[in-house]
Order: C-alpha cells, then structure tokens, then sequence
C-alpha cells in the first residue's frame, strides 16, 4: 500500500506555475485572482485563506472581496460586472455555497467564462464535455494529476466514481472518460453499491458522508481517490473512505488531510495562470 502526497504533488503544480509566471512578469504581466465569499462560514473562510495563500506563492496578484451575509443579488452581480471588465483580473472565484438569499446559479451564469478559474459556467461545462477545452474543474483535475502520480494506467481499466455534484462527480467521470478508463457513476439510488465499487480498479469517493467506504466495498490493488471533507465521531477531520480499514486493500490511497485537498487549489492556479495566458494572447 502507497500513501499518495498530494501536498507534495500539489508543490510541483505550484512550482510549475511559479515559474511560469515570472516568464510572464518579464512580459508585463501578473496573472491576478479574485476571490469572493460572501457570509462566515468557517470552513469557506479557511478555503479562501488558503488560495490568497497560493497566489502569494506562486507570485499572483490577488484581492479578497469579503461581503456581509445580507449582500444582496444586485450588489453582488454589480461586483462581479466590475471584476469582468477589470483588465488586472483573470480569474474570478466565487466561493460556494453562498447564504441562502443568493442564487448560486445566477452567480456562475455572470462569470465571464474566460475568467471562470472554477470551470462552473455552463460554456465550461459545455467544453469539457467535448473535450475542447480552456479550464478543467479544480477537484477532479487535481484528482487526475494524483493518479498521474502513481504511474497506473487508466486505459480500459474499471473506474468508478462515487457521487454525481456538478461540481466534483459528473466532470470527475468524464475526465476518467477522456483518458479511455471505463467509467460507472453512483449516487444515493444505487442498487447493489458494494458490488460495484468492489469492481473498480479506480474508485473516487466524492460522497460527503464520513468514512462511508469500508474495507468490502474495495477491490484488493485499487486506487482509492478520497475527496470527503468530513467530520468524524469526535469532530476530526476525515474523508468518505474509512482509511485505517480500507488502506491494506489498496495500491494507493489518499489521506484526508493532505490529499486530494492542496491539489484542488494548486489546479486553480494552474487555470488562473491558463486565463492570464489566453486574455493577453500568448500560447
Ligand atoms: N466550494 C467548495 N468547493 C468549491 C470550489 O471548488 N469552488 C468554489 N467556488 N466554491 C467551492
């Protein structure tokens, strides 16, 4: 069994797109990231720390936009009209979820696709769907760069991803797609769950429920791809795979913390990097 460290594959992201980005310094540019939360939720504020953090590291300009929990839809969507048509932005992130007075969908619909670092917008969505596209969703590219890590093969082999978010499960399958794995989507319907699961030489658990997968419902020598964020018994952190219990069934697995995590933040840089690139015509 090998652990994955996706802190350390995650560095290598960020050290690509920090030199690259001093590459496009020496143009004149600075490829400049927008983060908006709206409320205080503790788990998105910690989020939002960590990617101002990242662009500090990789050498972007960044500005936090922290709005009260009672902004309303206008004032928001005139921020987001703003950062559009601001030339020193190239990526706009809007944190979910936002306070229930908000339309998270409005929000993504207003998001010039060009500067949709999240690859939320439907044009986006669309995009990747086809496989032409300019930006991949975070979690799930961050997912692929782990598996590229291990050096497994995806072609022809069984992946199942558990979940089905617009935001994680549904693009996480067409990514596995892309690279020829033959892919099966669970959710909460799911007849027989362990008899699939137990099937896959790839499982991705994007589930949201702690420690949910167990040591049955693994194939002996799979990947097991862990993207829960989750709260255990005593209020730990923990993923959607019951680690101690599953990990000598595996070939690979990822802790939670320090999985699949630092990747889905080293992969925004990577596309606010890509959108610096594509609005000033290079590459
Ligand atoms: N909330 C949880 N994950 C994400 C993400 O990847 N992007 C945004 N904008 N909000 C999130």
């Amino acid at each position: 069994m090998n652990i994955i460290d996706g802190k350390a594959v995650a560095l290598n992201v960020k050290n690509q797109v920090k030199l690259e980005c001093e590459a496009l310094k020496k143009k004149g540019i600075t490829p400049g990231l927008a983060v908006i939360i709206v409320g205080d939720d503790p788990a998105s504020q910690v989020y939002v720390r960590n990617k101002e953090k990242a662009c500090e590291e990789c050498g972007f300009h960044s500005v936090k936009y922290a709005l009260d929990a009672n902004t309303t839809q206008q004032e928001l969507n005139a921020l987001i009209d703003e950062l559009n048509n601001d030339d020193s932005i190239n990526g706009i992130l809007c944190q979910l979820p936002l306070p229930s007075h908000l339309d998270d969908k409005e929000v993504i619909n207003r998001i010039d696709p060009i500067k949709d670092v999240d690859a939320f917008h439907p044009v986006n969505v669309g995009a990747i769907m086809i496989g032409d596209y300019n930006f991949l969703p975070c979690t799930p590219a961050g997912v692929m760069e782990l598996i590229h890590s291990t050096g497994v093969e995806l072609e022809g082999k069984k992946a199942v991803v558990m979940g089905r978010s617009n935001i994680v499960g549904k693009p996480m399958a067409m990514l596995l797609l892309h690279e020829n794995a033959t892919v099966e989507i669970t959710h909460s319907k799911t007849k027989n769950l362990s008899e699939i699961t137990s099937d896959a030489d790839i499982l991705v658990a994007a589930v949201g429920k702690a420690k949910f997968v167990k040591a049955d419902m693994v194939k002996q020598g799979a990947v097991v791809i862990d993207v829960g964020m989750d709260r255990d018994e005593n209020g730990k952190l923990c993923g959607d795979v019951d680690f101690e219990d599953v990990k000598e069934k595996c070939s690979y697995i990822t802790p939670v913390p320090g999985g699949v995590g630092p990747m889905t933040i080293a992969m925004l840089m990577k596309n606010t990097l890509t959108a610096a690139k594509i609005q000033n015509n290079i590459e």
